[in-house]
């Protein structure tokens, strides 16, 4: 199999167009970008390099175990990040334009509209004093204009798209007076309401039990489907991202270290790192316990070793790997930072 050479941005957008040997225009498209926090002992950087793009109505999955830099990757797309601490660099272009570069109101016109983002915890995100029903219609007045009858009627309909039942009586009600899952589902409402184009969703399940969590999951899919608004889902969850999403990339240690179309990574993944997240999932392997395949931890930011970040915890490391690796093309559309990923077979979850 050919080794390719991956530029600066390794992602490659919809399997189809992949095949038909058209380049896509991305939606999103991420060109190294790197955080870093002032700290009282220095600038301390938490992601490096990040690259990879997303297509129009795309669903990509990131993941990556606790502290790999999920979460300041979605915050940092969307500034939210506290401005005196973090330091942003690279290139962050949706539609075209370098949201980096975008006033502080130029800025808030993108988020909710353009770009949404949704959280583990939806009832610190929904305020308690006000109605579901007025929350959700705020959502859409902000960008809209629209008196409060039309922004009622918009989030009745909201409700009702997300599966709320008696969703005219519901959108009177308060957030404590909804269980976790219809909050949950009030925040994706509220998130959808406008029609962004994309919706970063951070662990949009884990504060919910297995069966909602299924139902939250299925949700978010369909309505990516049905509306065309494309997904990024930041998860532990492997499983999920296997079920929702058509493409997957594994951060490590702030670095994202694979992008490939989930099919493929299923089967053939090329990074180590990668390889162990699968093995270690229930349900698609044999359980084995968390991550049982993987001994040791993610480094800290404060501890980051030289080379490969992953070098201590891989059974495959060998000389060369002390060195900085860089993502590495193996066929189109699929990229590993690992400069063995052109030779190794490593196990899967689907064999
Ligand atoms: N405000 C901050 N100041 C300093 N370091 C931070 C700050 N926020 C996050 N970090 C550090 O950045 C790294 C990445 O954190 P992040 O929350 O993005 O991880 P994550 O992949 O989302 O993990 P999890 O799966 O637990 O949610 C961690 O080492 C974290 O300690
Ligand atoms: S570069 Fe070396 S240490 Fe790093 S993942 Fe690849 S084989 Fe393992
Ligand atoms: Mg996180």
């Amino acid at each position: 199999m050919g080794m390719i050479e991956a530029s600066a941005s390794t992602g490659t957008g919809t399997h189809g167009a992949v095949r038909s040997g058209i380049a896509p225009q991305p939606l999103l498209e991420v060109r190294n970008l790197s955080l870093s926090f002032a700290t009282a002992a220095g600038a301390l950087p938490v992601t490096r390099n990040v690259s990879f793009t997303v297509a129009a109505g795309e669903r990509v999955g990131l993941v990556g175990e606790s502290g790999c830099g999920k979460t300041v990757t979605g915050l940092s797309l969307l500034r939210l990040l506290p401005a005196h601490s973090a330091r942003i660099e690279g290139d962050v272009l949706f539609d075209g334009t370098d949201l980096l570069k975008l006033s502080p109101r130029r800025m808030r016109a993108v988020r909710g509209r353009d770009i949404a983002m949704i959280f583990q915890e939806p009832m610190s995100a929904l305020d308690p004093v006000f109605t579901v029903g007025d929350q959700i219609s705020e959502a859409y007045r902000i960008h809209f204009p629209a008196g409060k009858a039309e922004g009622r009627e918009r989030a009745i309909a909201a409700l009702r798209e997300v599966g709320i039942p008696a969703p005219e009586r519901r959108c009177d009600e308060y957030p404590h007076q909804l269980s976790g899952g219809m909050r949950q589902r009030v925040m994706i409402a509220m998130a959808l309401i406008c029609k962004p184009k994309l919706l970063i969703a951070d662990e949009p399940t884990t504060a919910l039990d297995v069966t909602v969590q299924a139902q939250i999951t299925d949700l978010l899919r369909s309505l990516s489907e049905r509306t065309g608004t494309a997904l990024i889902f930041i998860t532990h969850d492997l499983g999920v991202v296997a079920e929702t999403c058509t493409r997957m990339i594994t951060m490590y240690a702030g670095e994202v270290v694979e992008d490939a179309p989930v099919d493929d990574v299923l089967t053939r993944p090329r990074h180590p790192y990668t390889s162990g997240l699968l093995r270690s999932l229930p349900g698609l392997s044999k359980r084995r316990g968390v991550l049982a395949s993987i001994p040791g931890r993610v480094p800290s930011p404060q501890a980051m070793p030289a080379g490969c970040r992953f070098r201590s915890r891989c059974a495959h490391a060998a000389p060369g790997c002390e060195q900085d690796q860089r993502m590495i093309a193996i066929e189109a559309g699929h990229a590993a930072r690992c400069r063995r990923a052109p030779d190794l077979a490593l196990p899967g979850a689907v064999n």
